[in-house]
């Protein structure tokens, strides 16, 4: 399996981030809503001071965060593409939230600028299937994360059998042209559909979060397995 060059997705991101909002929405039929809720749904079993959204892009995963916890929790969004981190600012500032709460930081989730067992919550959403290196992408989580601390993790899944064919059929020949429309990028979103199609499935996913040490981990699919939702702690 190729995996994703940290170049050519910060360039990717970099040419779609005025319009990455607009088109995640267009494209999954504002589905995304629905699964960003499933995630703060998850996330708030349990409470938590100190959260880290990696691979933060425009910041809804924060923004969806801030409206349901702890009104004392510090949510810090963390990515490696500048252009994304100015649409989450934006409108961080259209919600009047204070920077200091919810602070956006440039950085490399492969080598997190944060020391060891600081966060209680890990969130990355849409973001592990872009890195090079999951195994130590999924290691540098388990670091910054306090013992007992979790991990949740949004993303695109193998589909169920008998759904393949309708949605690979969307994927590969309609998403790219719609895409284009949108954003003026047909080649990002052609990128999309090979990264989703080389990801693992559900039970891979979870070996890969016990391999690094995560425990009790739980996979749990939405919209017929077109996406999952992992959940695990660090022991
Ligand atoms: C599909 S977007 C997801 C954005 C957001 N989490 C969401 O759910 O809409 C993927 C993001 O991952 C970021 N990314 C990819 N690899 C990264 C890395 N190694 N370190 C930090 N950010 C990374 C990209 O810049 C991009 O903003």
């Amino acid at each position: 399996m190729n995996s994703p060059d940290p170049d050519s997705v910060r360039a990717t991101f970099t040419r779609v981030a005025h319009r990455y909002d607009l088109a995640n929405h267009l494209l999954s039929g504002g589905i995304d809503y629905f699964w960003r809720k499933k995630l703060v749904t998850l996330a708030n079993q349990e409470p938590s001071t100190q959260i880290l959204d990696l691979a933060t892009g425009s910041g809804d995963v924060v923004f969806a965060l801030q409206k349901e916890l702890f009104t004392k929790t510090k949510i810090t969004g963390l990515d490696f593409c500048e252009p994304m981190l100015v649409e989450a600012r934006k409108k961080r500032e259209l919600l009047k939230l204070n920077a200091e709460q919810f602070p956006f930081k440039e950085g490399d989730c492969l080598d997190i600028p944060f020391s060891d067992n600081l966060f209680d919550l890990v969130t990355i959403s849409f973001g592990l299937r872009n890195l090079a290196d999951r195994k130590r992408g999924l290691s540098e989580i388990f670091r910054v994360l306090k013992p007992g601390g979790r991990i949740v993790v949004l993303e695109f899944s193998q589909p169920y059998w008998w759904f393949r064919p309708f949605y690979y059929f969307y994927l590969r020949l309609i998403l790219p042209w719609v895409a284009r429309l949108v954003t003026g990028d047909r080649d990002a979103y052609l990128y999309l559909g090979t990264s989703i199609s080389n990801f693992p499935n559900r039970s891979q996913l979870s070996k890969e979060l016990e391999h690094v040490g995560f425990k009790k981990v739980v996979a749990n699919a939405l919209t017929f397995s077109i996406v999952s939702l992992h959940h695990g702690y660090k022991a």
